[in-house]
């Protein structure tokens, strides 16, 4: 049987997601050659397709920056990995560790490097790395861009502290991970989102708080309330600009407020000084280093967490993974399975 790899058309959405035939490739001195077993959606996949990006996709590219495959060719300089190895890749392709610059931000799997929705992907041996091993394929593959960001935020510069209060807005995977990260070290959580039902799983897995946004559209207020007044000391904002302003009010003095969602404003809804004068630290993490990958992946293998998957799709339905992505509103990461 023919490999096959996905490539894009972007600025055509879906309808620009087709097959080809995929010869094997070999790899080059410093890379490994994976078969891939199952990769996963995120929010940037339907932005590079929609040309809306702020790095353009190549076209004709493979989507996808999350996956999960064995090793089966590597190159004669290749030390991180043996044919055989169970790895994942990387979101930024030479992103080893220390501060991004935009030339390392610039170069992206499912972007201007072909990615992971394929039955083969090449990999740079700087991108490799070995996902926790209580892990199944399909949670393997969901790790790359939702997982690393959420860790950069409720772990890097400096881990958030056992009692501290952690408020995460949304329910995409970024928040469903920064929930769990937050959890692994003993911090208290609050989570903002829309409907009862999301609550209700948010509770699941491990949000101590849980305020309906919908049902409380001053949800800031209630967030102080839980925290006598004071306010949280950390924020993953997952939504962006129509949630931010909350978020500051939420946030207390000297808080760290990471802005990880890039929804933008409701149109005519501008922002007037949002930090005010609580003097904190609001920042936006680029996903995260192949270190930061690491340490979220020695953490998980510590506490034993897993991601939160929402549904698998089989690689043929691949289209269909991405009509549910985009209008089923998920609770989890949506995954496809080339096996
Ligand atoms: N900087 C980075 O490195 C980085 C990395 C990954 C993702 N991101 C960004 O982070 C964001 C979240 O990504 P994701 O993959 O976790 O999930 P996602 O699928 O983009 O998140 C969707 C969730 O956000 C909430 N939401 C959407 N629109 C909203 C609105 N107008 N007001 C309030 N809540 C709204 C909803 O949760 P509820 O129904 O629970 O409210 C929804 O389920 C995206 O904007 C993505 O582009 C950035």
């Amino acid at each position: 049987m023919n490999a096959i790899a996905y490539r894009v058309d972007p600025r055509r959405g879906r309808d620009g997601l087709t097959t080809r035939v995929q010869h094997i490739p070999e790899p080059g001195p410093a890379q490994v050659v994976v078969r891939v077993r199952a990769a996963s959606l995120n929010r940037r996949d339907l932005l590079l397709m929609a040309g809306t990006y702020p790095v353009p996709m190549r076209p004709g590219a493979v989507p996808l920056v999350d996956g999960v495959g064995e090793v089966i060719a590597k190159g004669d300089t290749v030390t991180r990995a043996e044919i055989g190895d169970r790895v994942t890749g990387t979101y930024f392709v030479h992103w080893v560790d220390g501060r991004q610059t935009h030339a390392l931000g610039s170069q992206q799997y499912g972007a201007n490097f072909d990615g992971w929705l394929a039955d083969y992907i090449v990999l740079e041996e700087d991108s490799v790395v070995h996902p926790p091993e209580h892990l199944t394929d399909a949670e393997a593959a969901c790790l790359t861009c939702a997982g690393v960001v959420a860790w950069a935020g409720i772990a890097t510069p400096t881990p958030v502290a056992p009692g501290e209060t952690v408020l995460t807005v949304g329910t995409g995977p970024v928040a469903l991970f920064a929930v769990r990260h937050a959890k692994m070290f003993g911090a208290r959580v609050v989570s903002i989102t829309s409907s009862p039902e999301k609550a209700a799983r948010l509770r699941e897995i491990g949000a101590d708080e849980v305020v309906d946004r919908c049902a409380t559209p001053d949800w800031e207020r209630a967030v102080l309330e839980l925290t006598g007044g004071e306010g949280v000391e950390h924020v993953i904002d997952a939504v962006g600009m129509p949630t931010l302003p909350k978020s500051l009010a939420a946030a207390g003095y000297n808080a760290r407020v990471n802005l990880i969602g890039a929804f933008p404003a409701p149109t005519g809804q501008g922002l007037a000084d949002p930090l005010g004068a609580k003097y904190l630290s609001l920042r936006r993490p680029a996903v995260g280093s192949r270190a930061d990958f690491e340490a979220m992946n020695s953490a998980l293998d510590e506490h034993g967490v897993r991601p939160v998957l929402d549904r698998v799709f089989p690689f043929e339905r691949a289209v269909d993974a991405f009509r549910h992505f985009e209008e089923g509103d998920p609770f989890g990461k949506v995954v496809i399975t080339m096996a």
